[in-house]
């Protein structure tokens, strides 16, 4: 999704603006731009200058050099198209020349993520006082109200503006006159403030510092930043000054190194069993302290879990349920967050709220939590892969995975290790529910450290997957079928599908075949399926005959003793073992792989789907 990137530096700042939206690439994007103040440096004529594309950053970045683009102070964005198609003309930086002619200087150049809810009413004002509108955007509205209020302090301008705003913004903005100033504000979207000797920066996450500096002020909601390259000044919502901390943060610059694979998403595939490793590496017993310090305190006083999270991190709440319910017995619901946000619900005040997200920042997750919170569930406790997230800041408790940043845009280590995550909590809860012996701790603790090991060997199937995809590569529907804790396998794996191949694919619980889906079976449809040998083999078994009765192409993942051998229409990956309750954490690994593999014989974008952002941050 959008990415922002800011400077004030008494050097050319451009290079590290192109970099910083480098690094930002992976949350997606469909148009990029850069705006400078080029009197920032000596013997530069005065004046805002831009250069925008709806070409790649790299052709922005040539852009930039053609037109000789150089300055201390700059903002830089990749825009993820939200209000006006991807085009030039509704490309970030906006400028706003003033009310009357389009021709005139531009007085200020700003960048935005976010939605602003209501532009339609302060665009007609705007109109009203001459405004001339040159994009279809929520965020030109902004430029032109800071431009309205501007009395030659843009801290003040940009005060009197945000007070109007309504809805999710992260904004940073130049003005003509104070080549030297961005000031910049965020609510509803990250922003955070990076600090180095002689200059200051702005960023959507400390990622698109990298290598720049790892002196990072987390900006809070509501906070106004004023900075130059020597200092900078934050405003919280109420108006007061307030000093945030400076943190010192590892933003990883090393892992957008692809190494030996073609696509991140590969490389994130190859990753998992060091990604569940590193997340599961010093455990030594089942503790509450595993989740913070006043955990064992907190988890002793609820009495049932809501889960709330989106996309794949929702399948691994879908997953946990299953192990809550019937390991822990504690009463367990999971609710999109974007659904559970808006829906009148029965709050339950011993109720644990777990998010669970990769980025840390997902909006709708976000407010689900603060709707939780507000409808009086104060215990809340995050599953996330961003230490620095608003997540873990915002939740009480949190138990943060490793599994380094995920580039692509389709999650796969963060799931594996969400489910990792995700299982420490029920082993926890069942401790404290008195339903975990000690042999059976022992014994789960042994089972979870064979995990990197037992990934490394379902991932050597891939040359049967390959087969695979080499096949699906021509279809254009599929369907995947699972029950018990591999039905959202089976959901997270038509996901996987759908995502980066466009591939139509559907997953439904094998018991509901009949009362639908089986209309759609014929033929051309391969069907997935997803069958570990539990105690809902002999029934999948049943609905795996329905399917071929009809025609349809089976595609099964069986454990090695499931007793279901390859036939005509029917075709079979063995998995190497049977892995108990932590199975789903390796029947998903086939099915990442196979929309992987199938997406490269398409030839499509891998780690860039079309549509899809990385790091959801609007609604
Ligand atoms: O960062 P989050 O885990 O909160 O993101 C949630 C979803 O946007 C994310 O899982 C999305 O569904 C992925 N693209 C799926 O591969």
């Amino acid at each position: 999704m959008c990415g922002i990137v800011g400077a004030a530096s008494r050097q050319d700042i451009v290079p590290i603006l192109i970099q910083g939206l480098q690094r930002l690439e992976y949350r997606g994007y469909d148009s990029c731009g850069v705006a400078v103040h080029r009197a920032s440096l000596t013997g530069h004529a005065a004046g805002l200058q831009r250069a925008r594309s709806t070409a790649r950053v790299s052709e922005l970045m040539e852009q930039v050099q053609t037109e000789g683009i150089a300055s201390g102070t700059g903002i830089a964005h990749t825009r993820w198209a939200t209000h006006g198609a991807p085009a030039v003309h509704n490309a970030h930086p906006h400028f706003s020349t003033g009310p009357g002619s389009s021709q005139a200087l531009a007085r200020i150049a700003l960048v935005h993520n976010g939605i602003i809810e209501n532009h339609e009413a302060l665009r007609d004002q705007l109109q009203a006082q001459g405004y001339v509108f040159h994009s279809q955007t929520d965020t030109e509205v902004i430029a032109h109200l800071i431009d309205s209020h501007y009395r030659g302090d843009l801290r003040t301008a940009v005060t009197q503006t945000v007070a109007q705003l309504r809805g999710a913004y992260a904004i940073a903005v130049i003005h003509h006159d104070e080549p030297h100033r961005v000031v910049g504000a965020r609510a509803g979207s990250p922003l955070i403030l990076g600090v180095a000797q002689g200059q200051r920066f702005l960023a959507s996450d400390a990622m698109a510092l990298a290598g720049v500096t790892d002196q990072i002020v987390y900006l809070e909601e509501g906070d106004l930043v004023d900075l130059n390259p020597d200092s900078h000044r934050i405003w919280s919502r109420d108006g007061s000054e307030v000093q945030r901390p400076v943190r010192t943060v590892q933003a990883h610059s090393g892992a957008a190194d692809l190494g030996p694979y073609r696509h991140y998403m590969q490389k994130e595939i190859f990753e998992q069993p060091g990604a569940v490793a590193d997340t599961l590496m010093g455990i030594e017993a089942i503790h509450p302290d595993l989740f913070g310090p006043h955990a064992a305190q907190v988890l002793a006083d609820i009495e049932r879990v809501l889960i709330l999270a989106c996309g794949t991190s929702y399948y691994s709440g879908c997953v946990a349920q299953y192990w809550l319910e019937s390991l822990a017995q504690i009463p367990c619901r999971v609710e999109v967050a974007s659904e559970y946000r808006y829906r009148d619900s029965v709050p339950h005040p011993h109720t644990l709220v777990v998010t669970i997200s990769q980025s840390g920042e997902t909006a709708d997750t976000l407010a689900a939590l603060r709707h939780a919170q507000s409808l009086g569930m104060p215990h809340s406790l995050t599953i996330c892969n961003v230490a620095t997230s608003a997540m873990v800041r915002e939740c009480e408790l949190s138990y943060v995975t490793r599994a380094g940043v995920e580039i692509g845009v389709a999650s796969t280590k963060a799931f594996t290790t969400q489910l990792a995550g995700l299982f420490l909590l029920t082993l926890t809860l069942m401790k404290l529910r008195n339903r975990l012996s000690p042999e059976q701790e022992a014994q789960h603790l042994r089972d979870m450290r064979h995990l990197p090991a037992a990934m490394q060997s379902v991932l050597a199937l891939e040359p049967q997957v390959i087969a695979w995809a080499q096949e699906f590569a021509s279809k254009e529907n599929a369907l995947f079928l699972g029950r018990g804790t591999h039905y959202p396998i089976a959901l997270e794996g038509a996901l996987k599908l759908k995502e980066i191949t466009y591939i139509h694919a559907e997953a439904y619980a094998a018991g509901e075949l009949k009362h639908g889906p089986l209309a759609l079976v014929t033929s051309a449809m391969p069907v997935v399926t997803v069958a570990p040998n539990d105690a809902l083999l002999e029934k999948l078994k049943s609905n795996l005959q329905e399917v071929r009765a009809r025609g349809g192409v089976l595609y099964v993942l069986a454990d090695a003793d499931s007793h279901i051998s390859a036939s005509e229409g029917v075709q079979v990956i063995r998995m190497p073992e049977h892995y108990g309750v932590l199975s789903p954490m390796l029947h998903v690994l086939p099915l990442q792989l196979l929309a992987y593999h199938t997406a490269c014989a398409r030839g499509t974008d891998v780690d860039k789907p079309r549509n899809l952002a990385k790091s959801v941050t609007v609604e």
